[in-house]
């Protein structure tokens, strides 16, 4: 237990408590954009921002396409909490330091967590721009021992050994398809299984291959470590891929997995993905 690098519920609790003194904001709906999609947060009226490296505990993002901004404000009427950027297992963070904005969350009294990534395509059925709700997720860090709930548990965040057979909420994901449908993006909206990998490198054509026969739809490098957290301490979650670029799948291809073409897939679909989200934020009902 001396090895783990988790930080403590008073940790977590402390940084709650040191953004709720600076906005009136009051977190319902929790955001996290990935690659290329931070736009969202740039949606939200009456805006509260903190930089990263002010939030006492925040790990700083290092990514090129990543701002490293926790950003309040209301989605139409609606308060939320984004964070405009993440951390990932190849910036070299220590797994709990990934997942340490999910507890925050949780005590700021977020209840529903929404997360966007850019991922690789595996399904030879979805195209670049598609947009995946992710149904369920292989955590490949997890089975190589590397996952964030690893380490003593405080039962006040969840319990030893949560479920995570429920851990994409349905009623989201019929509602994401509802709203999707209604705004349009029928023919781009697709669902499956998202796997993560540690990166920084990109799949072999060999590991893409396993990959899809193992089930996994999408790859990329993140997002289910923070679902795991989120749905140890008890938030609904519901979680979209945006596919920037096919998985390199076969010997004769010419293409090459790039971040370039990861983050200018971004640009042209995140407008929609931005109108999707923020439709869902002001139909989500809370208790
Ligand atoms: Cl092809 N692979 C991984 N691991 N992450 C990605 C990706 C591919 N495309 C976007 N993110």
């Amino acid at each position: 237990p001396e090895s783990h690098t988790g930080y403590s519920y008073e940790d977590c609790m402390a940084t709650a408590v040191w953004l709720l003194a600076q906005t009136a904001v009051r977190p319902l709906v929790g955001i996290v954009c990935g690659s290329g999609l931070g736009g969202l947060a740039d949606m939200l009226k009456d805006q509260v921002v903190f930089n990263y490296r002010d939030i006492p505990n925040f790990p700083q993002s290092t990514v090129h396409g990543h701002a490293g901004r926790l950003v309040f404000g209301t989605l139409k009427g609606r308060p939320c909490v984004c964070m405009q950027g993440r951390f990932h297992l190849y910036e070299g963070y220590p797994i709990q330091k990934i997942t340490l904005p999910m507890r925050i969350f949780k005590l700021l009294g977020v209840e529903t967590v929404i997360l966007t990534n850019a991922a690789g395509g595996l399904n030879q059925d979805f195209k670049v721009g598609d947009i995946m709700i992710i149904k369920d997720h292989l955590n490949m860090p997890g089975f190589a021992g590397n996952n964030p709930l690893i380490g003593p548990n405080d039962e006040r965040f969840g319990v030893r050994f949560p479920c995570m057979s429920d851990a994409y909420d349905r009623e989201l994901q019929q509602l994401a398809m509802d709203v999707g449908v209604e705004l349009g993006y029928g023919d781009f909206l697709k669902e499956g299984v998202y796997c993560v990998l540690g990166g920084p490198s990109f799949e072999t054509i060999a590991e893409c291959r396993m990959l899809h026969k193992l089930g996994a739809d999408a790859v990329g490098m993140s997002t289910v470590h923070e679902v795991i957290v989120a749905r140890h301490c008890g938030m609904r979650v519901f979680a979209l891929s945006l596919i920037t670029n096919k998985a390199v799948m076969d010997y004769d291809s010419e293409e090459k997995a790039n971040h370039e073409e990861v983050l200018e897939t971004g640009k042209q679909r995140a407008e929609q993905l931005e109108r999707l989200v923020s439709t869902m934020v002001t139909r989500i009902g809370h208790n």
